[in-house]
This record gives structure tokens, C-alpha cells and sequence, in this order.
């Protein structure tokens, strides 16, 4: 009997439960929070995170964080920042974002899992063959907005992400023109060979003649191996504050080094 009481306290109260299947929604949250966007959805749809608890550290695991939470108003600026800074930057270089892009690094349309966190980090202290942007703290907001934002509204059907795997091939490869010529101050990362190059004084060389590379040989001149010989051969005749040096090359090593660019795009 002593031990009933207690479970028949329990089941009496479940009885008096109502039985909506939404009871209990946001509960937990509006326990401590004022109620917004009431319109809008519960807290957890844009915010994520447990509303069934009232306990802080549960509730809010895995929270979207306000700053990263404006992408889920409709029109938002922060992901309209976001997408210019994606297209800017070339990040579709090695990704695919609204199923555009390249296949050499994960699809970012398939990031729907990630924590603001986790995306902030694979950002800041990007993977051996990203390059290092060095975004402002506001920029990775909006970038973060945008990829949490294409990851709930990813159209299905788009390319699959890609089965690359990126491996340092120290030692390997050594010979390569690319390696031996520019990999001292470049990295490229390439679909057959993987990522080349270790330096990081010169930009990231990754899939230099499409339209997603950023930037240009000159003002509306796009990449093309024609004017990437005329780039290596003097750097400085095409932009004065150039800081590269002219590149000595051995017979046919610039022609090596242009086919390798136009095979890995
Ligand atoms: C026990 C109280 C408590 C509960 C329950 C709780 N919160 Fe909070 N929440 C806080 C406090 C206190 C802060 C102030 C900042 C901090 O300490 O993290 C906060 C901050 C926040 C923020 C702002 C964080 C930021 O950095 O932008 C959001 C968003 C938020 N809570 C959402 C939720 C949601 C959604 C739920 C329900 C799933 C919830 N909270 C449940 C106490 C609570
Ligand atoms: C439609 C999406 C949406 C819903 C639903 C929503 N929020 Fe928010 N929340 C946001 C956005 C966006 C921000 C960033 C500031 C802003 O734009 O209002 C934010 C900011 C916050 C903040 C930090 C700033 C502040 O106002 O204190 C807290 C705390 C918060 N929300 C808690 C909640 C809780 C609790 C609920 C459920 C009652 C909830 N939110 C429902 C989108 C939403
Ligand atoms: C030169 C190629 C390259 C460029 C350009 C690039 N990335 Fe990456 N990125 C990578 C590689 C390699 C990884 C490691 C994981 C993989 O292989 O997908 C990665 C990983 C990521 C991840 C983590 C993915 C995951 O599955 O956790 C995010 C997020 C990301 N990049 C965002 C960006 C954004 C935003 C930009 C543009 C501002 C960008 N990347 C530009 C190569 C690139
Ligand atoms: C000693 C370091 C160094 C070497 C070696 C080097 N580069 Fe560069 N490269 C740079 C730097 C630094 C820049 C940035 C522009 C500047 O200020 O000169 C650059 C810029 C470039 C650009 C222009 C990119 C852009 O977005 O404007 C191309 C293309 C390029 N390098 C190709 C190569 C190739 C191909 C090789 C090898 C044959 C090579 N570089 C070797 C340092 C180097």
C-alpha cells in the first residue's frame, strides 16, 4: 500500500491531463521566456531545442541562438547577406548550394543537421583544402543564417554529395608541376588528385577557370590559360602591386599546368 500511494497519486493526475495531443507545447520555454511570433509556430520550430522540460540546460540543447534564428522570417536579410557572401566568395568552387556547384566537398543544401556551432566552426577553422576566409563576426551570421536556411528549405532531387575523400598526399604527387611551381603559396583542391599544394600566401587556385572561381584575370576578363600564361610570366605587368614573382617554367610545364586546371573544374 505504502508503495501504491505514490503511483496512484501519479495515474490520478495523468487522468486529469487533457487529452490534446499539443498540451505541453512551448511550456517548457514559456516557463522562462516571453511568448513572440506567436503566428509564427512554436519556439522550437525556429529555435529548436526540448520544449518538454523546464530545466534550462535540456531545454535548450541544440538551441538556434537569436542571431542565427533570422532565417526563419520570411524575406530575410541576413540570408540575402549570406547568399551574396556565398557567391562572392566562391564557395561553389568545391560546393553545391540550391543544387549549383561543384561536387568536391560536401553538398552545404544537406547541412540541415549541423548546429549554428558546428557551422560556425567548419567557417572559422576551416578543413585542410577550404581556404581561410577570415569573415567578420557578422558575415558568418549571415553565412550561417544562409546554410541553416538551406537546410530546411534543400529541394530534394539535387546532386548527391560527393564520395571525395581529402587526404594530405605528403609525398605524393612531388613531381607534379603544380606542386613543385605553386604549391609553396597554393592550394587547389581537385577531383582526381585530391588536394594539392600547401601554401597559403597566394589564394586557393580551386576550379580557376569557371564562372565560379571569384575574381578575374582582369575587370571582366575571366581566367582562361591563355591569360594564366601571361600571369605567370609576369605578375606585375598585369596588376603593378602584384606580390607573386614571375614563374620560371621548364618547357611544356605551363602547358602541364593549364590542362591539369582545365581536368579539375
Ligand atoms: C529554466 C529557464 C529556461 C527555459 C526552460 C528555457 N530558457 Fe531560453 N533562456 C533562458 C535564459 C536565462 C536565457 C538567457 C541567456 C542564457 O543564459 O543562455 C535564455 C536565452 C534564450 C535564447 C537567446 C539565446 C541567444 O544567445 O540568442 C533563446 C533563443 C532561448 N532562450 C530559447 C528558448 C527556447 C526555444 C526554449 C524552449 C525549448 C527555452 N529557451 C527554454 C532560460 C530558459
Ligand atoms: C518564426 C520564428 C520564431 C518563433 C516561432 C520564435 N522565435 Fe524567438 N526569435 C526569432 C528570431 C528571428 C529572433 C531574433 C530577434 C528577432 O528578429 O526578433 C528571436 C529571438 C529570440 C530571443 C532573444 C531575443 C529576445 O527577444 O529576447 C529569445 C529569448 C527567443 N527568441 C525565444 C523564443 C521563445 C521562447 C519562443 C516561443 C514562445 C520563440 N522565441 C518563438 C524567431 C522565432
Ligand atoms: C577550395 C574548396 C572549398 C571552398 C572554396 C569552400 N570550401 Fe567549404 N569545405 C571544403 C572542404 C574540403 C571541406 C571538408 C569537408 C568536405 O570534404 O566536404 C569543407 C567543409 C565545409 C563545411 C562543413 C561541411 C560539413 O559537412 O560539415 C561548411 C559549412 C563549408 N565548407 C562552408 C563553406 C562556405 C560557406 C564557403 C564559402 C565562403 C566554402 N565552404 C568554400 C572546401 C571548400
Ligand atoms: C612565391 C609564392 C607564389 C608562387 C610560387 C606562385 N604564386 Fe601565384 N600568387 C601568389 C600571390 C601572393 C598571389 C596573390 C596576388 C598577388 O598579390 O600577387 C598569387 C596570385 C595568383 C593568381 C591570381 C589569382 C587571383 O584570384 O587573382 C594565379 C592565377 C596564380 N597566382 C597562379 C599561380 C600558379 C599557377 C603558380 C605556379 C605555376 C603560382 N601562382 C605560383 C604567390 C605565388
Amino acid at each position: 500500500m505504502v508503495l501504491r500511494t505514490p503511483l496512484l497519486i501519479i495515474l490520478t493526475l495523468l487522468t486529469l491531463l487533457p487529452s490534446d495531443a499539443s498540451w505541453g507545447a512551448d511550456k517548457g520555454c514559456r516557463g522562462c521566456h516571453h511568448v513572440h511570433y506567436p503566428d509564427r509556430g512554436h519556439c522550437i520550430s525556429c529555435h529548436g531545442g526540448d520544449d518538454r522540460t523546464e530545466r534550462k540546460r535540456i531545454a535548450h540543447y541544440r538551441l538556434i541562438p537569436a542571431r542565427y534564428a533570422g532565417f526563419t522570417l520570411p524575406g530575410s536579410g541576413e540570408v540575402k547577406r549570406g547568399k551574396l557572401l556565398l557567391e562572392r566568395y566562391g564557395c561553389r568552387r568545391c560546393h553545391t548550394a540550391e543544387k549549383q556547384g561543384a561536387l568536391l566537398a560536401a553538398s552545404l543544401d544537406r547541412l540541415g543537421n549541423k548546429t549554428p556551432e558546428e557551422l560556425v566552426a567548419a567557417i572559422d577553422r576551416p578543413a585542410i583544402h577550404m581556404p581561410q576566409f577570415r569573415f567578420a563576426p557578422a558575415e558568418v551570421d549571415a553565412l550561417v543564417n544562409y546554410l541553416l536556411w538551406l537546410g530546411r528549405n534543400r529541394g530534394v532531387g539535387g546532386k548527391e554529395s560527393p564520395v571525395v575523400v581529402h587526404f594530405d598526399r605528403k609525398g605524393s604527387n612531388v613531381e607534379h608541376p603544380f606542386i613543385k611551381r605553386c604549391g609553396g603559396c597554393h592550394r587547389v583542391l581537385t577531383g582526381s588528385l585530391g588536394g594539392m599544394g600547401g601554401g597559403s600566401m597566394g589564394p586557393n587556385l580551386s576550379a580557376l577557370f569557371t564562372s565560379f572561381y571569384p575574381g578575374s584575370y582582369r575587370e571582366g576578363e575571366p581566367w582562361s590559360p591563355q591569360r594564366l600564361k601571361a600571369w605567370l610570366k609576369n605578375p606585375r605587368q598585369i596588376r603593378p602591386q602584384a606580390v607573386m614573382p614571375p614563374i620560371v617554367l621548364e618547357e611544356g610545364e605551363a602547358e602541364r599546368i593549364s590542362n591539369f586546371f582545365m581536368l579539375n573544374q
